[in-house]
C-alpha cells in the first residue's frame, strides 16, 4: 500500500508528544548505528537537527508555520495542524528522499521565531521527529518505517513535573494549566497518529502494584505490525504463543514489585499486531543479558548487544526498564531495515549491469 519512490534515503517517522522521549529515543538510535549525531557544524546554535555519518534527524518544529507570537494572538497551539505547513514539510523530505539537498527553516525554541534556513543534504537514514510525522498522507506514504511514543497522561505528567519544576522552575499550577490547555488539540491532531505507526512503544503505570497511581515504576508495552517489510517482529520464547513470564527468584534479584514479560498477539486500530511487554524494573541491569537469551528476533549482530547499548546509556531516561530496552530493539530494527534496503537495491543495480 506504500508508495514507493525510487529512494537513495531511507526515511523514518518518530512521533509522540513533546517530553516524551523522542530526542532520548534519537540518541540511543545514533548509538546502535555508531552514529555520534552533533549540531550541523558552524550552523545556527539553536538549530534543531543532529547529523551523525548514517542517519540525520530533524525536528518537525521547523515546519512551524507559525511562530510564537502569531501562535499567540491566534489561539493556536503549536500542536494544531494549521500552525505547521505540511506542504513544505512532504516537499523537502521527499526531495531528501530523492537524493536533493534542501533549504530547511529553523524554528528556534529560545526565541519562538523562524531563524534562516540551514542546509540538509541527503543522508543515508533521514529521521523526522516530532509532533506530525504521520499526520499529513503525503509525508507518512514517504516513511519507511514509523514509530509512535504513547505516554500515558499519568506517566506524562510526572515527567514533565519532574523536568519542567526541576530543571525550568515553573510551578506545578503552570504546568497542569499548560498540559490542560494542550490536550484537545493532543487528541485531535497528535494521538490519531499511532494508528498509522508500524511500531509503538505504549507506556504505563505498573500494574504490579495493585490499587495505586504508582508512576516511579512502570510498564512498557511494544506493539509491532505484521507484514511490515523489512520488519520481522520480536517474540519471547515462542513466537506465535502466549507467553507470561517472571524471571524473578532464583534468577534475576528483583526486589518488590519485581518484574514480569509478557508476550502476545492481537489487533490494534484493525492491524495485526505482535505484543512485547515488560513491567518494572531492572535492580541490576547487567541481569538484562539473562533476558535478552530468551528474546528472538532482535536484529543484534552479536550476543549480548542489546544489554551492552543498555549498559553503556545507563544514564539515559528509562534504562532500568522496558522504555529504554525497547527504544534499544527498535534502533537495531531501525539498522537491519537499513540494511535490508541497501542490500535490496545492490541486488537490482547487480541485475541492470548483467541485463
Ligand atoms: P522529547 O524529545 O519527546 O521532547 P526527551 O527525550 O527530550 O523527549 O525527554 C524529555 C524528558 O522526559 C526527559 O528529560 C525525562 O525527564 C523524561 N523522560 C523521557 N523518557 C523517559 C523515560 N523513559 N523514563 C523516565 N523519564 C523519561
Ligand atoms: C514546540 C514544541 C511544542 C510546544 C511549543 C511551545 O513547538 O514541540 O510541543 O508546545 O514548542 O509552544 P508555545 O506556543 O508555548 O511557544
Amino acid at each position: 500500500s506504500r508508495v514507493r519512490v525510487s529512494c537513495s534515503t531511507v526515511v523514518i517517522g518518530l512521533g509522540g508528544d513533546s517530553g516524551c522521549g523522542k530526542r532520548t529515543f534519537v540518541r540511543r538510535l545514533a548509538s546502535v548505528l555508531g552514529d555520534g549525531a552533533a549540531p550541523p557544524r558552524g550552523g545556527n546554535p539553536e538549530s534543531n537537527t543532529l547529523v551523525g555519518d548514517t542517519a540525520t534527524v530533524i525536528c518537525l518544529d521547523d515546519y512551524h508555520s507559525l511562530d510564537r507570537p502569531a501562535r499567540k494572538a491566534r489561539g493556536l497551539t503549536a500542536l494544531d495542524p494549521r500552525a505547521n505547513d505540511f506542504d513544505l514539510m512532504y516537499e523537502q523530505v521527499k526531495a531528501i528522499k530523492e537524493g536533493r539537498a534542501v533549504e530547511k527553516p529553523v524554528y528556534n525554541h529560545v526565541t519562538g521565531l523562524l531563524d534562516a534556513p540551514e542546509l540538509v543534504v541527503p543522508p543515508k537514514i533521514l529521521v523526522i521527529d516530532g509532533l506530525h510525522p504521520m499526520y499529513d498522507e503525503r509525508v507518512r506514504d514517504l516513511l519507511d518505517f514509523s514509530i509512535y511514543l504513547d505516554i500515558s497522561d499519568e506517566v506524562k505528567f510526572a515527567w514533565k513535573i519532574q523536568r519542567d519544576m526541576a530543571e525550568r522552575g515553573q510551578s506545578l499550577g503552570s504546568i497542569t494549566a499548560s498540559i490542560e490547555a494542550r490536550k484537545p488539540d493532543f487528541d485531535a491532531y497528535i494521538d490519531p497518529q499511532k494508528q498509522y505507526a508500524d511500531a509503538v512503544i505504549e507506556v504505563l503505570p505498573t500494574k504490579l502494584i495493585p490499587d495505586e497511581e504508582e508512576v516511579d515504576q512502570l510498564a512498557g508495552l511494544l506493539i509491532m505490525k505484521e507484514d511490515v517489510k523489512h520488519f520481522a517482529p520480536v517474540y519471547l520464547f515462542d513466537e506465535g504463543s502466549t507467553i507470561n513470564w517472571i524471571p524473578c527468584g532464583r534468577k534475576l534479584s528483583c526486589s518488590y514489585p519485581g518484574i514480569r514479560f509478557a508476550y502476545g498477539f492481537g489487533t490494534y486500530f484493525g492491524h495485526e499486531v505482535s505484543v512485547l511487554e515488560m513491567d518494572g524494573q531492572f535492580d541490576r541491569l547487567e541481569e538484562l543479558l539473562y533476558v535478552e537469551t530468551h528474546l528472538s528476533n532482535l536484529s543484534t549482530k552479536f550476543y549480548g548487544e542489546a544489554t551492552q547499548q543498555m549498559l553503556s546509556h545507563a544514564d539515559f531516561p528509562g534504562s532500568n526498564n522496558g522504555t529504554g530496552l525497547f527504544q534499544t530493539i527498535l534502533g537495531f530494527k531501525i539498522r537491519d531495515l537499513y540494511e535490508q534496503i541497501v542490500a535490496e537495491r545492490d541486488a537490482v543495480a547487480a541485475d541492470a549491469v548483467k541485463a
